[in-house]
């Protein structure tokens, strides 16, 4: 579809459509990419005038956009797109509503974006199509988190099915709306130095770390009934791990990329109650000390009382059975309230089969790091001679950068900006396909199912350290440490 898209967000006076999606859209209209939008009509249940959402959300975006970034004529035209539309998921009267103001074209351009409670989701896509607002060009766009294990995964894949085709689903994991994600497909296959290297010859493991500074208050009930595993490594590890790992596609069309990174979820080697013991750590901070500042242990804030089979990190060792991957351990770790936020990919390359420098202290294994936040950069870690005239060769560490630092700052953006412009133009590569999602569960819940059966211990970890000893110890035994 070339012709305009109204978007239609429902959950449009929470606090993801405040904090980033209105501001994403703003963006894209100053960059002038907004062209093929229409409407922005923002639901929720409350009685508001489209002239008050409109003051509200002028407010909000001189809160949440960079000062410099605010342009009064950019404001003024992004104004004239906001509507609001009151609409209670389960009122047909309040759709009626919502179908006055768009109208029942047969071929209008419509975006659903379902920013509100997952369980929500099936019943606001029956009442769209009961309202007659769902044509063969309309999509929907799915939040996480979809489900809490595969069978109320597949349930809500099920209810929207029977209203939107696989084709038109569009579901938002943020982290493949990165930049440095995507440019991994760039220097995976467009150099030829590292595609050859790419494989279990020469990479001894893979580690990737989420690591947060914040904790979980504001979550409530969802964080007590979900924890790392689900929140995290469900979907954004495993998304990451399968851009690393996967074969190159056929072509960069949405359906040969998302075919490949299906393969790797397949492959991965399952955890159950045989292996869960050395393959997973799961961790639950204490009272620390984060960015100078004190703070409480998880079961001291006042909605996690209670919350004592719940997990806020997890440290585990991933196998992916395949001919590239065999013998590669991938090490994935990710928490809350740890000494700082970054995210990082880290490929570790073998050691040289014979060293000339054996006794040189600054001998190292080559690594690949690709930071994903707060920067986005791409370093190769490889040595050099030391420089000076001393009569014995010596080795300095260098850090060779990838990216273009110049380009890096000018060309900024959001990932929602990227995934909101991939949704208004019907472009699926960025997002998870049904069969991915499911399959990442299903891993998941083997790993959920063999913790019930073992009674796995969670250990405490102090807020503002990078989460238990027994983390170290997973990767120790394996003669590696994490990186940090
Ligand atoms: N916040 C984030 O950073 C973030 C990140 C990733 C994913 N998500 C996901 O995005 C979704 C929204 O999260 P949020 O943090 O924005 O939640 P939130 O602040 O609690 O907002 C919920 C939104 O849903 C609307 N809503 C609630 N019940 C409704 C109902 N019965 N019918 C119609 N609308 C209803 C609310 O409207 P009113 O209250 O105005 O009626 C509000 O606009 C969730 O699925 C969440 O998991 C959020």
């Amino acid at each position: 579809m070339s012709q305009k898209v109204d978007l239609v967000i429902f959950g449009g006076t929470g606090d993801l459509s405040t904090r980033k999606l209105l501001p994403a859209l703003y963006q894209l209209q100053r960059h002038n990419l907004a062209d093929r939008l229409n409407r922005i009509i923002a639901t929720g249940r409350g009685e508001m005038e489209t002239g008050a959402f409109r003051l509200e959300a002028q407010a909000n975006l001189e809160k949440y956009l960079p000062r410099e970034n605010w342009d009064e004529s950019v404001w003024e035209a992004f104004r004239d797109r906001l509507e609001y539309v009151k609409i209670d998921a389960d009122n047909a009267d309040d759709y009626r509503q919502l179908a006055r103001l768009l109208g029942t074209a047969d071929t209008a351009g419509r975006l659903y974006y379902l920013a509100t409670l997952p369980s929500l989701y099936g019943e606001i896509c029956q009442q769209l199509q009961d309202a007659g607002v769902v044509n063969d060009a309309s999509r929907v766009v799915l939040e996480k988190p979809l489900g809490h294990d595969l069978e109320s995964c597949r349930s809500i894949n099920q209810q929207v099915a029977r209203v939107f085709d696989e084709e038109a689903t569009f579901r938002i994991d943020h982290y493949l709306g990165k930049e440095t994600v995507q440019n991994l497909l760039a220097l995976r296959f467009g150099n030829q130095l590292f595609h050859p290297m790419w494989n279990n010859t020469f990479i001894s493991s893979v580690q990737i770390t989420v690591a947060e500074e914040i904790g979980v208050a504001g979550r409530g009930s969802y964080y007590a009934d979900t924890g790392a595993l689900r929140d995290m490594v469900q979907n954004h590890l495993l998304q990451v791990l399968s851009l690393v790992a996967m074969e190159p596609p056929a072509t960069l069309k949405a359906t040969d990329i998302r075919d490949e990174k299906m393969k790797v979820l397949r492959c991965l080697e399952p955890i159950t109650e045989s292996n869960v013991k050395e393959r997973t750590v799961r961790g639950r901070y204490t009272a620390g000390a984060v960015g100078g500042r004190a703070v409480k242990g998880f079961l001291e804030e006042d909605a996690f009382h209670d919350a004592e089979n719940t997990e806020t990190f997890v440290a585990l060792k991933a196998s992916i059975n395949n001919w590239r991957w065999a013998g590669v351990p991938f090490y994935l770790r990710t928490g809350k309230r740890l000494s700082r936020r970054y995210s990082e990919i880290v490929i570790e390359y073998r050691q040289q089969p014979f060293s000339l420098f054996a006794n040189d202290p600054q001998e190292l294994t080559n690594k690949l790091v690709i930071h994903l936040q707060p920067e986005e950069s791409i370093s190769l870690h490889t040595v050099n001679k030391k420089p000076g005239l001393t009569s014995k060769l010596r080795l300095q560490p260098v850090e060779l950068h990838l990216t273009d630092e110049s380009q890096n700052k000018r060309d900024k953006y959001d990932a929602y900006e990227r995934l909101l412009l991939d949704a208004i133009h019907g472009d699926q590569t960025l997002f998870m396909r049904r069969d991915e999602v499911e399959t990442a569960w299903h891993w998941i819940d083997s790993i959920i199912a063999a913790w019930d059966d073992n009674g796995s211990a969670i250990k405490p970890y102090n807020a503002g350290t990078m989460g238990p000893n027994a983390a170290t110890a997973l990767i120790a035994v394996d003669g590696r440490s994490w990186h940090e």
